[in-house]
């Protein structure tokens, strides 16, 4: 077996700070596990605006496409805000160019990570949101701008909906069979366009509930009762919006990841936040978005649910003795909560040990 090829994206402010995070509790979990890699760093975003001209340079999509999976951090801030091609431009076009049509969002409040929610929980809050990514409003043409006006266009296809809500429902086939759709189906053609299609899809998954609830109000219930979701569908824009919202429920958007898939080639992993310019250069990033993206990055492109699974006890350790950064009221650097992680990891690994005999 040929190491996997691992490209990593640092980006801007705080990127580097957490993708140094990321890659040291990497090797941490990595260590003799017969886990063979390779991390190669490229600039993206602000940085590749800096490092070559253009927030997407093409080597950095190059290496992207031939590798197993793709790393990355945060990208954008105040310094590139006047760029003809902003670094979000080059995270838009990355994200086209692999495919990756599907953005799996999961909000998880563990049992510790109970303490840190601004909500009350009665029942376990465990659900996922899978944002379509390569198209809506984010990239529909026409997009016009004159002195007297400006136009975004939200368009979808059938088969762009189709392929992400197959997304989904298999998703929820392995979690608890509900697939709930949000739209604005009371008023936009595109959603109502989304339920049609959606609900052919449904019929192929017998065993799944499908229920629809406008974004308005389920923006509400996120933080009404946000036990009441498995698995959330919904179109590009509106998933950025709810995602943010759905992770602060945790106590900080510092701690979520994702994954973005498309159907061949390497699906990508990166927090959800961005590059969080007011903390940048303090060292006190959460770095648990990004170590969780690097979780999500072994199981689903090395099938190494073991080494995900480590990693994230070692994450709710270091959240049960509260050594975590200011965003979640602790007093930990970057650094000393990815050195509990890997102090954690490691002390796991020594009670694996079978007695000698
Ligand atoms: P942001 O997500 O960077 O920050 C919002 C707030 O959350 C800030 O107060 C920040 O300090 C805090 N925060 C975010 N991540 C944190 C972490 N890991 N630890 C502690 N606190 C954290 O959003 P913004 O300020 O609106 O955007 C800043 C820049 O990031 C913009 O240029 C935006 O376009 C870009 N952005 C990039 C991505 C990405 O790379 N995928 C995602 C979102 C935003
Ligand atoms: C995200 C970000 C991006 C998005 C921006 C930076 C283009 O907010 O990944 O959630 O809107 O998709
Ligand atoms: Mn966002």
């Amino acid at each position: 077996q040929k190491p996997y090829q691992i490209t990593a994206l640092p980006g801007d402010y705080i990127g580097p700070e957490i993708m140094a995070a990321g890659l040291r509790v990497l090797r941490a979990v990595t260590a003799d596990q017969n886990f063979d890699y390779t991390v190669t760093e490229y600039p993206f975003g602000g940085a590749g605006i800096d490092a070559a001209g253009d927030p997407l340079p093409k080597e950095t999509l190059a290496a992207a496409k031939a590798s197993d999976a793709v790393l990355l951090a945060a990208i954008g801030g105040p310094k590139w805000d006047g760029a003809a091609r902003t670094p979000e431009t080059g995270l838009l076009e990355i994200r086209k160019a692999l495919n990756l049509f599907a953005n799996i969002r999961p909000t998880a409040i563990s049992p510790v990570m109970q303490r840190y929610s601004p909500i009350k929980n009665e029942d376990p809050v465990d659900f996922v949101i899978v944002r379509e990514l390569t198209s809506g409003i984010y990239f529909g043409t026409p997009r016009e701008r004159t002195a007297d006006y400006a136009l975004d266009t939200m368009r979808y296809t059938a088969s762009e909906i189709e392929r992400v809500a197959r997304v989904a429902f298999e998703m929820a086939n392995r979690r608890h069979q509900h697939v709930t759709l949000v739209d604005k189906a009371n008023v936009l053609a595109t959603s109502k366009f989304w339920r049609e299609v959606v609900g052919r899809v449904a019929t192929q998954y017998p065993a799944v509930t499908l229920d629809y609830s406008y974004v308005d109000a389920a923006a509400m219930k996120i933080i009404a009762n946000p036990a009441q979701f498995d698995v959330i569908l919904t179109e590009n824009l509106f998933g950025d919006i709810l995602s943010d919202e759905a992770a602060q429920i945790t106590g900080s958007l510092g701690t979520i990841p994702s994954m973005s898939s498309g159907a061949n080639g390497p699906a990508l992993y990166e927090p959800i936040h961005g590059s969080a310019p007011d903390i940048a250069g303090q060292g006190i990033a959460n770095p648990f978005s990004m170590i969780k993206s690097v979780a999500m990055m072994l199981t689903n492109s090395f099938d190494r649910r073991d080494l995900a699974a480590t990693i994230n006890a070692a994450v709710d350790q270091s959240i049960a003795t509260h050594i975590v950064t200011p965003d979640l009221g602790g007093s930990a650097t970057t650094e000393e909560v990815t050195n509990a992680v890997i102090q954690s990891i490691q002390e796991s690994r020594v009670s694996y040990e079978p007695n000698h005999v």
